[in-house]
């Protein structure tokens, strides 16, 4: 074997950097080919003379720069490169607003998150990707520090420990907010719930994303509001032309969107985009509901700047939570609604008056010094490798006529099939295989999408995961 470290210029870069250099080196050579397996860590510490943590350091490098993707209990291995194509931009079944029906999406829902079953179709992560033991620590030493504290009602806004640290995590987000002007919430859903009511009255027009996020459909049907479905790109979000035609045309009270890795279509909107819709929305006076609880699980170099960065008239109605990232059991999540603060808060009195001060302590706590950045990049690494193999294992078992996202952030990828496939057929099938789905049709407000699926990523890879995508594939298939 060529020996590259002796021939690299070692004084300038780590010795890690060395390391990956010439592991990067043999992939660039054809030595190790799309698909292998990269020698194992203790073969390489062995033949480089370099430490175990020297390794793994490499890998973690060439994992991040979208070279090598780990595989849990099996090893390193050569990316092997996607050859799904993205699905068309979306095209609603109608343009027309309309009253929302989730009956059957909350039938699924209900379904899809019985534990009983390989879960793909809820967007949950598994626990073990989350710190459950810190946090479980934490809990205890809150509770012991302030036993009748956590007793007593808290105030609407929530506790100041726990905005102090969001707002320190929201200069991440490229949003400067006082923690004062942080609402506390029982997770996104309370504060999206808080934010149409806050904006609208019943009888009046949300334009949202299409497909979206079924819990959102749950949220304007509750608040008896309409729906106007827009197309949307997998990759770029809403269409601005769209939006900005509707404006013209009729009476819509606020916009509500996914602005980071959507759910399910993984788009992402790029900076000038977000800067283009708040222009747009500020021309026609409109309020946003920005639902940003994927914000921080992205693959790319840096988090994505929330919407909320480019508002300049407080109009943007922010909403995200811990849900993805460390627990959604915790139920904490939050409001930055500037304009409309003093009616969130009112609201939040009349709902449920605060959020439990313990998981608010909790995750304060956590977010101070319980090494949330690194926790954020080991999940991330963890969601980015579900999903390549998640990917490959799709483009190895599905129709090839299926095109599948590839988002850069998140963990639910969106499939769409040819026109005539039946996904409810699909769920059907998956569930008497203990497998669940997540069928399109839950994602819209007036019955497209019914050749899609969403999966979730969000669970580490086992035999028993590609046997599931292998069966869903060849169940497929048959249609
Ligand atoms: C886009 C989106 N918003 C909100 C939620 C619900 O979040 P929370 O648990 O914070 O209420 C989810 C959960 O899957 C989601 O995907």
């Amino acid at each position: 074997m060529k020996n590259y470290l002796s021939t690299l210029p070692s004084q300038q870069k780590n010795l890690y950097e060395q390391v990956a250099e010439y592991v990067h080196n043999l992939i660039n050579e054809g030595i190790l080919q799309p698909g292998d397996r990269l020698p194992s860590v203790r073969k390489l510490h062995q033949q480089l003379s370099v430490s175990i943590s020297t390794v793994l350091e490499a890998y973690r490098l060439l994992e991040d720069r979208h070279l090598i993707t780990v595989r849990p209990q099996s090893g390193y291995y050569v990316k092997t490169t996607i050859k799904a194509a993205e699905p068309f931009p979306s095209q609603p079944s109608t343009q027309t607003a309309c009253f929302v029906d989730t009956s059957l999406a909350f039938r699924i829902r209900t379904a899809i998150n019985n534990p009983q079953l390989i879960q793909l179709g809820a967007a949950i992560p598994d626990p073990a990707l989350f710190p459950v033991a810190t946090l479980n620590r934490l809990m205890g030493q809150e509770i012991r520090a302030q036993p009748e504290a956590v007793h007593r009602y808290n105030v609407p806004i929530g506790c100041e420990s726990l905005r102090q640290q969001i707002s320190k995590r929201l200069i991440d987000a490229g949003c400067s907010v006082n923690p004062n002007q942080i609402v506390i919430t029982n997770g996104t859903t309370e504060a999206i719930f808080l934010a149409l009511k806050a904006v609208t009255k019943p009888g009046d027009t949300v334009a949202i994303e299409s497909p979206t996020y079924y819990g959102l459909l749950e949220a304007l049907e509750a608040l008896h509001l309409k729906a106007l479905e827009l197309p949307t790109h997998p990759r770029e979000g809403i269409s601005l032309a769209h939006l900005e035609s509707a404006f013209q045309k009729q009476q819509v009270a606020a916009c509500a969107i996914v602005s980071n890795f959507s759910n399910p279509l993984g788009s992402c909107m790029s900076a000038t985009k977000k800067r283009q819709l708040v222009s747009l929305l500020n021309q026609y006076n409109i309020p946003l509901i920005e639902d940003d609880i994927f914000g921080d699980l992205y693959f790319t170099e840096q988090r994505p700047q929330a919407i909320k960065a480019f508002d300049t008239e407080g109009k943007v109605l922010h909403c995200a939570s811990v849900s993805k990232t460390l627990s959604p059991g915790l139920r904490v999540g939050w409001i930055v609604a500037e304009a409309y603060q003093s009616k969130i808060e009112q609201l939040k009195a009349v709902m449920n008056y605060s959020t439990t001060i313990a998981p608010q302590l909790t995750v304060a706590a956590f977010l101070a010094n319980g090494g949330y950045d690194r926790h954020l990049r080991k999940l991330r690494r963890s969601y980015r490798s579900h999903m390549e193999l998640m990917l490959q294992a799709i483009c190895h078992y599905f129709p090839a006529e299926t095109r599948v996202t590839q988002p850069q952030g998140g963990h639910v990828l969106w499939l769409e099939l040819p026109q005539h496939f039946d996904a409810m057929v699909l769920y059907q099938q998956a569930c008497e295989h203990n497998i669940s789905i997540a069928p399109g049709i839950i994602f819209s407000a007036s019955g497209g999408y019914n050749n899609c699926l969403r999966l979730n990523c969000g669970i580490p890879w086992s035999d028993s995961l590609e046997k599931a995508i292998e069966t869903l594939g060849i169940l497929s298939k048959q249609q």
